[in-house]
């Protein structure tokens, strides 16, 4: 898929080979769909629609969402996945609506990979978030043999985030100081941490 055969420097690599994530993963009620400019309408739709709560607290929403520009964004985020630097994926609903978009992408820490995710304004509170976080740290774990933790990062302000890795057991570290980016932010983050030792104990006591 990738026209360009060299790894990526940032690639998850293990004996010369770049490992990478499935283009779709089954999520509950939806399935993850990476990023496709077949997709570019209904993303920017769904962004459009949830743009005062996306404002609010993602980096990528603080500009008015343009159509070039959103298409840019999303095909820096393909080159990323074919690269296996990073993984985005639109959540497409039954009905094939794009109801959110939900990423794994790398920490400065070679061994983890963090978890980011937003759901569409009208589809919120139906486990959509939780669904695609515990997909994303699954397949991190299956597919990725040198990931050992998966984060999520929220500011201690964001209390609808933090009910989504709690849901699913993850460990809750700070809160730490960091930059105000978006108009949400307190300014203090909270990073919660799942272990791959932890999240095979969590799977077996609740199987998918
Ligand atoms: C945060 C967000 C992704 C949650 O998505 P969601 O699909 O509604 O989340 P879930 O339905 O999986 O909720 C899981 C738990 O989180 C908590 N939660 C979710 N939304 C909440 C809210 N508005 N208020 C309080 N708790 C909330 C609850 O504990 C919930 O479990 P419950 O519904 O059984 O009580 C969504 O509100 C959103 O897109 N917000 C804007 C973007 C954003 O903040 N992204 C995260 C940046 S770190």
């Amino acid at each position: 898929m990738a026209d360009d055969p060299t790894p990526h420097p940032e690639a998850v690599a293990r004996g010369g080979a770049v490992e990478t994530l499935p283009d779709t993963l089954a999520m509950g009620p939806a399935r993850l769909a990476r990023y496709r400019p077949a997709l570019l309408e209904p993303l920017l739709e769904a962004a459009l629609e949830s743009y005062p709560e996306i404002h609010r607290w993602l980096r990528w929403a603080q500009a008015p969402l343009e159509r070039e520009t959103f298409a840019e964004f999303i095909r820096g985020r393909e080159a990323d996945f074919d690269r296996g630097v990073a993984w985005h994926y639109a959540m497409v609903g039954r009905d094939e609506r794009v109801v959110g978009g939900a990423g794994i992408f790398p920490k400065e820490d070679p061994h983890a990979l963090e978890i980011g995710y937003w759901v569409r304004t009208s589809c919120t509170r139906q486990g959509l978030a939780t669904a695609a976080t515990r997909a994303l740290t699954s397949a991190a774990f299956t597919y990725l043999s040198s990931i050992e933790r998966v984060h999520v990062l929220m500011d201690q302000a964001n209390v609808a985030s933090a009910g989504v890795p709690r849901a699913l057991g993850f460990t809750v570290s700070g809160p730490t100081p960091r930059p105000r980016l978006t108009p949400g932010h307190s300014g203090l983050y909270l990073t919660w941490t799942m272990t791959r030792d932890e999240w095979g104990d969590v799977t077996k006591r609740e199987p998918a």
